[in-house]
């Protein structure tokens, strides 16, 4: 595909690397490219940030036809900049394409496109510890007509945000609330894919859970409300007894790059790792007998994320003494040690941009 490059004849001023919270600040260009099923992708364009033009009948806003994906540039120590695994984020890109009957993209061509794009804004990945440029791909139908059809234009977007921490807490354990009314996902369903829906179906729980005081929600299963799914924006995990706990993927949980990352750190320093249903009564039982010795959530934004506190039907639970624990805190320094490019990448997981 020819890329098309048009500079910013004015660009921002950078934000103040200690404040950059996620999500609030956004670069000087983004990448744009349009698909039609005529003429497959086509007129891939790096241009100067700004607002998109859209058809007010453009399917997205009527009928959702939305997926993203979340990866993150950092930068090292040498002051070279580098990715965690994007072509795993390209193929999950393909995965939610495919459940939402969005087109398919060249994977390796997604990523050389996003390399080019950080390239042109690699003085907006931040230097201070612990920041990073998120980089948030996205796609959408875009028919210009009202009948629920199969899709035949679309187009992929880029944009840049140089963020910090996602959860106000940082590295300090956040406190999690367990949602039993609404569900996220269904085996079937959505649950699998990065799409917009998921998340606007979770607003509404994840704003009770913050009335009360709780960063974000623990979904349950969507059939029996009884087996753990994921948190609002990570894979969780639980040790319990020595051994570590997290859902399989079971088609209604996203398969987290971070989650599959850890598995294999886990499973690399010998740890006992299984993915399986893991009831809310049995994680209960765990805190209540004193079994249940840490918890904690990955993603790309959140990293690894320990979790203090468990809030079901009207109790709290206490993990860990509200604490970080210490595979929490191993999984933490080592996935950000090859991150950030601290350690060597024995696992040739980072591309240098
Ligand atoms: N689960 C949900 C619902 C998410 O939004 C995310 C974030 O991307 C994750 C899990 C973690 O996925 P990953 O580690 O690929 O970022
Ligand atoms: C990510 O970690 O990349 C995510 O997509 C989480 C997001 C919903 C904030």
């Amino acid at each position: 595909m020819e890329l098309k490059i048009t500079k910013a004849t004015t660009l921002k001023n950078k934000p103040d690397e200690s404040k950059l919270g996620f999500g609030k600040f956004f670069t000087d260009h983004m990448l744009e490219v349009s698909y039609t099923r005529e003429k497959g992708w086509y007129n891939a364009e790096i241009k100067p940030f700004g607002n998109l033009s859209i058809h007010p009948a453009s399917t997205v806003l009527h009928y959702g036809s939305e997926i993203f994906e979340g990866l993150k540039a950092y930068r090292r120590k040498d002051g070279k900049v580098q990715l965690f695994r994007p072509i795993e984020n390209a193929r999950r890109l393909n995965t939610s394409a495919e459940r939402l009957g969005l087109p398919q993209i060249d994977e390796n061509e997604c990523v050389e496109l996003i390399k080019k794009l950080v390239e042109i804004d690699i003085d907006w990945v931040p230097h201070e510890e612990g920041t990073s440029l998120y980089i948030r791909p996205f796609m959408f139908g875009n028919d210009e007509t009202l009948g629920v059809h199969s899709i035949h234009a679309a187009k992929l977007v880029v944009i840049l945000s140089p963020v910090g921490a996602y959860y106000a807490e940082g590295l300090n354990p956040v406190k999690i609330c367990i949602e039993t009314a609404d569900v996220r996902a269904v085996r079937g369903g959505t649950g699998y894919a990065k799409c917009g829906g998921n998340y606007a179906a979770s607003v509404r729980a994840g704003e009770k859970a913050e009335k009360k005081g709780y960063s974000q929600v623990l979904w349950l299963d969507g059939v029996e409300r009884k087996y753990i799914e994921e948190v609002g924006a990570m894979n969780v995990m639980f040790k319990i007894n020595g051994e570590v706990v997290t859902p399989m993927l079971s088609g209604s949980i996203l398969p987290g790059i971070t989650r599959k990352s850890s598995l294999e750190l886990m499973r690399d320093w010998g740890m006992k790792v299984t993915e399986r249903q893991i009831s809310i009564d049995e994680l209960i039982t765990a805190v209540k007998s004193g079994t249940l010795e840490e918890a904690w959530g990955t993603g790309t934004a959140a990293v690894v994320s320990p979790i203090g506190y468990l809030f079901i039907d009207g109790v709290e639970y206490k993990i860990n003494d509200n604490k970080i624990g210490p595979v929490t805190q191993k999984l933490y320094d080592n996935l950000t040690s090859i991150q950030w490019g601290k350690i060597k990448d024995e696992k040739g997981w980072t591309v240098e941009v």
